[in-house]
């Protein structure tokens, strides 16, 4: 695994050590489908393999993908951040398939663990992260060395195979390179990380298109840290109470970071992005910017789209939320590709889904 590379990165874990990470790696692109539809057994055993022996590699989700290392291994778990080029300080979520996650965290208090089980019970597989208690099995780098850990079962045939096919839980922060837009296809994947992991397993493109709703059951009551695929209403229909929102902070140094995901900038295409009251004020800015010779990439919905007739670069996305939300990240990268300079879309409204998609459109625009 460790090898004279030739861009050969190397990072200090928390004991000091110097570690090298191979980062010219023959990266393998698997499908996990065989072509009609069936789980490919024999390719799931191949990335467990990988995942068991200390490798890295990338699967689906019903979010975006993730990047896998065998989560009770603190070494894989350092090339993660290592390939990712992650800040050691930003937790990864671990990804269970079964009941054995509740030996994973420590919830030693009643009503959190019955808050926990009932949320796994009616949300699990699905885009939820729960963060409790860390339990003692989970290296201190899974969690960036604090005290709770943020657990997920994943609602996608191949991860819940992977998982199970690896006999160990599976630590997975988005397959990108840190601060990119999340990956949801093994396209995507292979743009950000080829060469720097060892294997992408291909369930096609995923099915929501933005990361899970990381709920945090550890304080005096529950609170999101941030929105995602499943909505704030949903959460409170299940808890029977009101859900907060936690409400981002300015940037405190000291502070340990208690949820990356509130970076500001993160989740961000190159090109700059702009959010637009409706379309006039769309096709007012399109027009402004374009004025200064700007290349104008817009990310508009179906609606949209005879307004903007023949103005490109342009990706259109459905109209509705569940649509914008799987189609948000690859318009993004479509349009960088295609060479914007700036990106313009239209806010959504903030209820279900839209609170996810709002909150990434605010951090990408910030
Ligand atoms: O949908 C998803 O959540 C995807 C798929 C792969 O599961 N994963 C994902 O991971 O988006 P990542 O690493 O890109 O974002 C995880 C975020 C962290 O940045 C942090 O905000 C929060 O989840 N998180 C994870 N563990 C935590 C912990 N122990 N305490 C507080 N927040 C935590
Ligand atoms: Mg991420």
């Amino acid at each position: 695994m460790v090898a004279e590379a030739r861009h050969s990165g190397f990072f200090c874990v928390g004991s000091g050590v110097i570690r090298h990470l191979q980062l010219n790696l023959d990266t393998q692109l698997l499908n996990a489908f065989l072509p009609d539809g069936i789980l490919a057994d024999e390719i799931i055993a191949k990335a467990a393999e990988v995942i068991r022996a200390g490798g890295l590699a990338a699967f689906p989700t019903e979010t975006v993908y993730g990047l896998g290392a065998n989560a009770l291994d603190g070494n894989a778990v350092a090339k993660i951040f290592e390939a990712k080029q992650r800040p050691l300080n930003d937790p990864i979520i671990v990804h269970v398939a079964d009941g054995a996650w509740e030996e994973l965290a420590d919830a030693h208090n009643a009503e959190m663990r019955q808050m926990a089980r009932a949320l796994a019970r009616a949300c699990w597989p699905g885009p939820l992260t729960l963060v409790l208690p860390r339990g003692g099995r989970i290296p201190a780098n899974v969690t960036a060395g604090l005290d709770k850990v943020g657990l997920r079962m994943p609602a996608h045939p191949v991860a819940l195979a992977l998982i199970r096919a690896s006999g160990v839980p599976i630590a997975a922060p988005s397959a990108n390179r840190f601060g990119h837009t999340s990956p949801t296809t093994a396209a995507h994947v292979l743009d950000d990380l080829r060469g720097r992991i060892d294997l992408v397993l291909d369930g096609g493109p995923a099915s929501i298109g933005v990361e899970s709703t990381v709920l945090d059951l550890t304080g005096a009551a529950p609170q999101i840290l941030r929105p995602g695929g499943l909505s704030r209403e949903r959460l409170e229909e299940v808890l029977a109470r009101p859900v907060s929102i936690r409400q981002r902070q300015t940037p405190n140094q000291s502070e340990a970071m208690p949820a990356p995901g509130m970076l500001e900038r993160h989740y961000a295409p190159g090109a700059k992005l702009i959010l637009c009251k409706d379309t006039p004020d769309l096709l007012a800015r399109r027009e402004a910017y374009a004025a200064q010779k700007l290349r104008v990439g817009l990310l508009i919905t179906q609606a949209q789209s005879a307004a903007c007739a023949g103005l490109t670069p342009q990706f259109v996305m459905g109209n509705a939320l569940a649509e914008i939300a799987r189609e948000l990240y690859a318009g993004m990268r479509a349009l960088d590709a295609a060479g914007a300079q700036v990106i313009l879309i239209t806010q959504v409204e903030r209820t279900g889904l839209g609170e996810a998609i709002a909150d990434r459109l605010r951090r990408a625009a910030a």
